[in-house]
């Protein structure tokens, strides 16, 4: 029987993992997609996926889409932020690790190499999708201090800065033909620490993203 194809994505970070454990990504395409007013009419929550990874374009044009910077002289980005505090940070849980999203320099900077998947989330369909996003502010670019108690009302903008980020995604995934649901139900204490976050990293959001089941 003939083996089945490593998937482009998988190749990449292993051919990437022999060099060095963080992944360049192409840069995003930021032209084309589908009109907005096409995919604002198909943005849609999906819960059912393939186990088929992302190409490195399409993760790409998805972390852009997130959070990416499109005003490079001005530091700006694809998402409003409060105060413009960019307070957000973007995990990325793949099979092979936990990656950091670096906008600045297009990369995915390797946290740890642990399949996390599983532990964003509670609902069974988190395990075997692509990929899950995890929306983390770092309220230190807030202000608070490690140590110092961060209350519901202090992450009131960074759930808003969050939502944003999220409808990015939505509206990414519309136009690429991916499926993704965006989640609350995140056990996030279990998922800090896995993570290795400070006590001033919060955890806002996550978000499954991979290629629907049809
Ligand atoms: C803040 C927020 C949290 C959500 N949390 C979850 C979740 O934990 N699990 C889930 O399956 N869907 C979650 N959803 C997705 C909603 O259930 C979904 O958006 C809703 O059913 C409407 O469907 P639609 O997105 O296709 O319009 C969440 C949506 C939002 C905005």
């Amino acid at each position: 029987m003939k083996k089945p194809a490593l998937t482009s994505l998988a190749i990449f970070a292993i051919s990437l993992s022999i060099i060095a454990q963080d992944i360049t990504l192409p840069a995003p395409d930021r032209k084309g997609g589908k009109p907005l007013m096409q995919a604002l009419n198909e943005r849609q929550t999906t819960r059912t996926f393939t186990e088929e990874s992302l190409t490195p374009q399409q993760l790409s044009d998805l972390l852009w889409a997130a959070w990416g910077i499109n005003r490079a002289d001005q530091k700006k980005r694809t998402a409003p932020s409060a105060m413009n505090y960019q307070e957000m940070d973007v995990y990325v849980a793949l099979p092979g690790g936990l990656y950091l999203y670096v906008a600045e320099t297009n990369t995915l900077k390797m946290i740890n190499n642990k399949d996390l998947r599983k532990t964003t989330g509670t609902q069974s369909y988190v395990n075997n999708a692509a990929l899950n996003l995890v929306y983390v502010a770092d309220m230190g670019r807030a202000g608070k201090k490690e140590g110092v108690k961060i209350d519901d009302s202090d992450l009131l903008m960074s759930y808003s800065d969050a939502a944003f980020m999220a409808q990015n995604v939505y509206l990414y995934c519309a136009s690429a033909n991916l499926g993704c649901v965006v989640r609350g139900s995140i056990p996030k204490e279990k998922l800090a620490a896995e993570m290795g976050l400070r006590s001033n990293q919060i955890i806002i959001l996550a978000q499954t993203v991979g290629v629907a089941k049809k």
